[in-house]
């Protein structure tokens, strides 16, 4: 039997099966467990408002008083009214470091992106790659990472579906800079693996457009055709001086996966250094998010929840619980419903607030666009709406209400950039 308990009620030995919220991104890796320690009971807290407990899992000296919980009238918590107006801001203080970055990265998203368009050129066209310029940018972008991370994180939502590998490369490169911060490599290891990142698709210049871009599923030959990218990356790659062996082991070896399955080499565990391990979670994440010319990406917490079940035999197991636990419970990006029926896009997600992150607000409770929009921090106790603290509901579809988050990316700098 199962008990629906309100988190201050919950006691260590009681087996908590469900949480009122998903598992994912929670500390909680394992989907039901019995409650240990006061940490555990601290945590459950601050995440949740209540569990569900599984009686029959459950210590058995706490079974009976669980049986009394159960048999106690549920208090019924007052519908949550819907706003009269939108939340207003009170001193705009909140987005004004996300604000200062994105006006600074920017410039450095939209070199990078030039940059990567003219290289996937210059190797279809057989030319030579200006590696040193790569360098240079990766840097500029590891700098924007390690001041507010927030701010190229939103830019990687900038996708295009008929550009697809060039929004693939440097999204794969901003998201590996912020996941290798986020595990706290140092600058220089960070711009290594950015480097690789950046440039790790290369490769794909040399296979047949028909091939690279066809709708539907691809025969055996026209895979293992695709399946070369990485050797040609490499060999694009290996004679130039700037390029460290542990770049050119990203761009070679990012497609192999732990348990041997992977190409060019089969290669497993610990023949996969750990830069490209991480650089292969990252490339996976963006390739299933990404709407692509044959199918529409998923969002960015399916595709958590995806690659933490692909994991084994695939990816480095603490590697994927870190970057769920980097990406936070509602990844930069993600559309979200408030308690408001507000819905608004995430724009910064902290460690400290996993629950609470930035939204910047864009339709309100009628679903109607906002004329001006607001980024509200959750976390801040001044976003009430009488008294009632603003919260998330739910996690919506990318297009949900036929909302355009690149677009509104793009009016947003437009904006900023004219204020
Ligand atoms: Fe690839």
């Amino acid at each position: 039997m199962k008990i629906k308990v309100n988190v201050e009620q919950l006691k260590t030995g009681m087996y908590v099966s469900e949480l009122d919220r998903p598992w994912l991104g929670t500390p909680f890796l394992f989907q039901g467990f019995a409650v240990e320690d006061d940490e555990q009971l601290t945590q459950l807290r601050e995440l949740c408002e209540f569990v569900y407990v599984d009686v029959e899992q459950s210590v058995r000296d706490i079974v009976p008083h669980l049986q009394k919980l159960a048999a106690a009238p549920q208090v019924k918590k007052a519908p949550k009214r819907a706003p009269r107006r939108a939340p207003q801001a009170q001193d705009g203080t909140d987005h004004f470091a996300f604000h200062a970055e994105l006006r600074k990265a920017r410039p450095h998203y939209d070199a990078t992106r030039t940059y990567i368009e003219e290289a996937l050129e210059d190797v279809r066209l057989g030319q030579s790659v200006d590696t040193k310029a790569a360098r240079r940018l990766v840097g500029q972008l590891a700098d924007s990472i390690l001041r507010n991370a927030n701010a190229l994180v939103w830019l990687t939502h900038l996708k295009e579906r008929d550009q697809y590998t060039v929004t693939h490369c440097i999204n794969v490169c901003i998201l590996t800079l912020s996941f290798a911060r986020c595990l706290g490599i140092g600058r220089e290891e960070m711009q290594t693996a950015g480097l690789g990142a950046l440039l790790h698709d290369l490769g794909k210049m040399r296979v047949p457009l028909e091939i690279l871009n066809k709708p539907g599923k691809l025969t055996d030959e026209e895979f293992e055709i695709i399946k070369t990218h990485p050797v040609h990356g490499y060999n694009l790659l290996r004679d130039k001086e700037e390029l460290t062996e542990e770049v050119l082991d990203i761009v070679h070896y990012h497609h192999e996966r732990i348990g041997g399955r992977g190409y060019p080499k089969g290669f497993t565990g610990d023949q996969i250094s750990q830069l490209t391990k991480l650089v292969s979670i990252v490339d996976v994440y963006d390739a299933v998010t990404s709407d692509r010319c044959y199918h529409d990406g998923i969002t960015p917490h399916q595709a958590l929840n995806n690659i933490y079940k692909w994991a084994p035999g695939n990816f480095d197991q603490e590697l994927v619980e870190s970057f769920i636990r980097c990406l936070g419970i509602y990844p930069i990006g993600s559309l979200v419903e408030l308690n408001t029926g507000d819905i608004g896009v995430v724009v910064v997600a902290t460690e400290r607030n996993r629950l609470r992150p930035m939204v910047l607000l864009v339709l309100d409770a009628d679903h109607k666009p906002y004329s001006q929009r607001t980024i509200i921090n959750l976390a801040n106790p001044k976003w009430a709406e009488g008294g009632e603290k603003l919260e998330i509901v739910h996690i919506l579809e990318g297009d949900a209400y036929g909302i355009n988050v690149p677009a509104i990316i793009e009016d947003e700098c437009r904006q900023l950039e004219s204020a």
